[in-house]
């Protein structure tokens, strides 16, 4: 007869591995707990608090379960590769494979990790920069990489182009870029761009674009680095649905590059997770398939939004650095007399009852990050209006 032993707890250190025991539980996850804590309205956390449009949800990954699409998908021939290759198309002007230009990831947080540790090799220089978004140090530091971080300096968040300029070396595998940009809302311009596109050229590096907030430009045109001349080669530009189409929980992601450096992210993403749900790359077809009404649509709402919020925060007494892009806005809280942004991020919580994002997270050194704190706008306008502290000032 089997017998089985009582089963005995012994406590261990805990064993988690170098390049990932510095990381603390993400900051996004820290806050929205504590808004669950306080009842505290959540102007923190990127996801919008309201659903994706209807047709989508209806239209979605339901049928094509019910149809059978519940198999492997194959990662050359899937009918999303197809549909993100027409997009790229048509936001950008360049005819791409979808067989061997297209990689289908589980979000595009999915397709940063498999870009770095399929093309990135120990020790590779990779010029990021701050403030960044988190996923960015922790997936490379699983590629164990070398983080040459610029920062973008308040108000404008301008590149620095000097510095970058001296940032660049023989030892750059790639520069990391985000626009627009996730904090402040900067959108890189075409004279930022091509300067950056000549470096890569110079020192052969590589380019990771990371557009989620493409169809969220406000105030500029959104410009893909791979659209430059002789840039399309070198780029992988990465992409999701969640922000587009509000609907970030369906984690469907994409990359887009050369079919050589397509290979190295498939044999990431091969080992990562196979393949990406297939019927929620059936939903996420349909999604591409909206006419461009949609996005009109999209960003009006996100203007009216936007304008609540940053009125809001400006008759309370913040000082609000502009944002062309994106569904956030950066503002400096020193106004107010706190020491950091985490202690004001505190005080806003537990006394006010809303939550924001302390920017010091998006920093190599987190003193750069000090005097400012994030919002979204990703809320429905009730809301935003209820954060009672938009109306006044804060201090009274
Ligand atoms: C700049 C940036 N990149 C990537 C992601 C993650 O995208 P996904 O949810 O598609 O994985 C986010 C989400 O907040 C983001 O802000």
């Amino acid at each position: 007869m089997l017998r089985l032993l009582p089963t005995v707890k012994i406590a261990m250190t805990p064993k988690i591995a170098k390049r990932l025991e510095n990381f603390k539980t993400t900051i996004f996850t820290q806050m929205s707990s504590l808004a669950l804590k306080h009842g505290a309205i959540n102007l923190g956390q990127g996801f919008p608090n309201f659903d994706g449009p209807a047709g989508l949800r209806q239209g979605g990954g339901h049928p094509a379960i019910r149809e059978g699409k519940n198999q492997y998908a194959r990662a050359t021939a899937s009918l999303l590769n197809a549909a993100i290759a027409a997009r790229f198309q048509k936001d950008t002007g360049l005819t791409i494979d979808p067989e061997t230009e297209v990689t289908v990831t589980s979000g595009c947080t999915e397709a940063i990790a498999a870009t770095m540790l399929g093309l990135v090799n120990l020790g590779d220089e990779i010029i990021v920069f701050a403030p960044f978004y988190d996923s960015y140090q922790a997936t490379l530091s699983m590629a164990g990489a070398r983080v040459r971080s610029i920062t973008l300096r308040p108000p404008d968040f301008a590149v620095p182009i000097a510095e970058l300029r001296a940032a660049f070396s023989e030892k750059t595998r790639a520069i990391l870029l985000n626009t627009p940009h996730n904090p402040t809302g900067k959108m890189l311009t075409m004279a930022e761009l091509q300067e950056i596109a000549a470096l890569c050229v110079e020192y052969d590096s590589l380019a990771f674009c990371d557009e989620v907030y493409d169809k969220l430009a406000f105030e500029a045109e959104h410009i893909s680095l791979a659209s430059l001349p002789g840039m399309f080669e070198r780029t992988v530009t990465m992409n999701s649905l969640g922000k587009t189409f509000s609907l970030t929980g369906w984690k469907i992601g994409w990359a887009i590059a050369p079919a050589t450096l397509t290979w190295g992210v498939r044999q990431a993403h091969a080992f990562l997770t196979f393949a990406t749900s297939t019927p929620m790359q059936h939903a996420a077809a349909a999604a591409l398939s909206t006419p461009d009404g949609y996005y009109e649509e999209l960003r009006r709402d996100y203007a009216v939004k936007k304008e609540i919020l940053v009125e809001g925060l400006r008759a309370a007494g913040f000082v609000v650095y502009p944002s062309s892009g994106t569904y956030f806005v950066v503002a400096d809280h020193t106004p107010f007399g706190f020491d950091s942004d985490v202690a004001f991020c505190e005080y806003l919580i537990q006394e006010v009852g809303v939550v924001a994002i302390p920017t010091s997270v998006f920093y190599l050194d987190p003193e750069e990050g000090k005097s400012m704190v994030r919002f979204t706008f990703c809320k429905d306008e009730g809301t935003l209006r209820e954060a009672e502290f938009l109306r006044d000032d804060l201090f009274g």
